[in-house]
C-alpha cells in the first residue's frame, strides 16, 4: 500500500483559551472530568453545583474547587462561571442545559445530550437563539486517535466501506443508576451511544433498522443488538449490554483494507490498519483511563467559544441529533420508552 498512518492534527489542549467552568451534578464522571481539566489544561474550574449543599462542599473540597453551590440555579446564576458542564443523569440533561442557557451560559452536556433527538434539537435551538455554545461531551470523538481514523477514512485508504461492527458491554449490578428506569436506565444511553455514534460517524445516516432486545428484569432492557442499513450503502452491527462485560472492540471493513480497534475502542489506545495483501500498520498509543481523555472535548469547546461559534465542528449538532435519531428508532423497534416520553 506504501502508506504511513497520518499524525493527529488535534490542537494541544494546554493552549486552548481559558474558560471558567461550573460543574452541575457532582457524580462519577464529574470527578473524572474535573481531574482531566486540572491535570491537562489551563481551564479553571470555578464552582460546583449540587442539589445538596453538603455534597457540593464535599466535592469542592475533594477536587480543590473554590466555590460550592447548594442548588443548580445558584450555579447557573454564578457570574464567575462561563460554561456549565452538565453531568447529571440522562433525563436531567435537557432541563439543566436549558436552565444554564437561559442564564446566559455556554453548555457542554454529557453524552447523550438528551434522552431523545427532540431534546437535543431543543437544546441546540435554545443555544443558537441565545448566542451561546452548546456541545455534547462525546469525549471519544475529540481524542487524537479518532482524528487519525478520520484522516484514514477521508484519504480513502479503506476503499469503499461495507461494514462497521462495534460493541460496548459492561456488567453492572442492580444498585447502579443504570438499572433505574426513572433515570432512563438500560444500556442504550450510557453505552450504546458509543457504537451507534461510531457507526453513524463512519457510514452516515441510517435508512433501515432491525433490532433485538433482551430484558434485564420486568421493567428494564438489558441488551440490544441492531443491524443498521446506511443511506449511502454499507451496514453496521452494533451491540450493547449491561448484562456482561464484553471486549468493546470495533472494526471498519472496506474493499482495500480494514481498521481493527481493540477494546475499549472508544478510549485512547492503539489500532491497526490491515490492507488487503500488504503488511498491517499500527497506530501506537497507550490505553488510558477516562481522566486522560475528557479534556479534549472541553478544549474544543473553549476554542470554538473563543472563535464565536455556537457549536462544535468536530462533533456537530447533526451528529449528536443523528445518533439520537438512530437510538430513537432502535428503541421504537423494541418498545423501549423513557420517562416523560409516553
Ligand atoms: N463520558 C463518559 O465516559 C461518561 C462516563 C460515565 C457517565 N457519563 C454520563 O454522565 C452522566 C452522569 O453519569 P454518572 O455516572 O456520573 O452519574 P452519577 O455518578 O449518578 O452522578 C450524577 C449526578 O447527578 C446529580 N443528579 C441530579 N439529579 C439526579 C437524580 N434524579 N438522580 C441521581 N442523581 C442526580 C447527582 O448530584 P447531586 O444530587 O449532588 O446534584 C449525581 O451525583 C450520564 O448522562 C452518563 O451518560 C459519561
Amino acid at each position: 500500500m506504501g502508506v504511513r498512518l497520518p499524525s493527529a492534527r488535534t490542537p494541544d489542549p494546554s493552549t486552548a483559551p481559558r474558560l471558567r467552568w461550573g460543574i452541575l451534578g457532582p457524580g462519577w464522571i464529574a470527578e473524572r472530568f474535573v481531574a482531566s481539566l486540572l491535570e491537562h489544561t489551563p481551564q479553571e474550574v470555578s464552582a460546583v453545583g449540587s442539589r445538596s449543599a453538603d455534597r457540593a462542599e464535599e466535592f469542592a473540597r475533594r477536587m480543590g474547587l473554590p466555590v460550592a453551590h447548594g442548588s443548580y440555579q445558584a450555579l447557573v446564576g454564578d457570574p464567575d462561571v462561563d460554561i456549565v458542564y452538565v453531568s447529571t443523569p440522562h433525563p436531567q440533561h435537557h432541563r439543566c442545559a436549558l436552565d444554564a442557557i437561559a442564564a446566559g451560559k455556554h453548555v457542554l452536556v454529557e453524552k447523550p445530550m438528551g434522552i431523545n433527538a427532540a431534546q437535543a434539537r431543543e437544546i441546540f435551538a435554545a443555544a443558537r437563539a441565545a448566542g451561546v455554545f452548546a456541545g455534547e461531551a462525546m469525549w471519544t470523538r475529540f481524542l487524537p486517535k479518532f482524528d487519525v481514523v478520520r484522516q484514514i477514512l477521508d484519504d480513502g485508504l479503506l476503499g469503499t466501506i461495507h461494514t462497521v461492527v462495534a460493541d460496548h458491554g459492561e456488567f453492572f449490578t442492580p444498585d447502579h443508576r443504570i438499572y433505574d428506569p426513572a433515570l432512563a436506565g438500560g444500556p442504550m444511553l450510557d453505552l450504546g451511544t458509543y457504537p451507534i455514534a461510531f457507526a453513524r460517524w463512519i457510514l452516515g445516516d441510517v435508512e433501515t433498522v432491525a433490532a433485538l432486545g433482551q430484558s434485564a428484569n420486568e421493567e428494564l432492557n438489558g441488551q440490544i443488538s441492531a443491524t443498521l442499513g446506511h443511506v449511502g450503502g454499507g451496514q453496521s452491527l452494533v451491540n450493547t449490554t449491561i448484562l456482561s462485560n464484553t471486549p468493546t472492540t470495533a472494526f471498519v471493513a472496506g474493499e482495500d483494507a480494514y481498521l481493527e480497534l481493540p477494546g475499549p475502542f472508544y478510549q485512547p489506545g492503539p489500532f491497526r490498519l490491515v490492507p488487503r495483501g500488504a503488511e498491517p500498520l499500527t497506530h501506537e498509543e497507550n490505553h488510558a483511563p477516562h481522566a486522560d481523555g475528557l479534556h479534549f472535548s472541553a478544549s474544543d469547546a473553549a476554542r470554538r467559544i473563543a472563535d464565536g461559534a455556537v457549536d462544535s465542528a468536530i462533533h456537530p449538532p447533526t451528529d449528536v441529533i443523528g445518533t439520537l435519531e438512530v437510538m430513537d428508532r432502535v428503541r421504537a423497534e423494541l418498545g423501549i420508552v423513557f420517562p416523560g416520553e409516553r
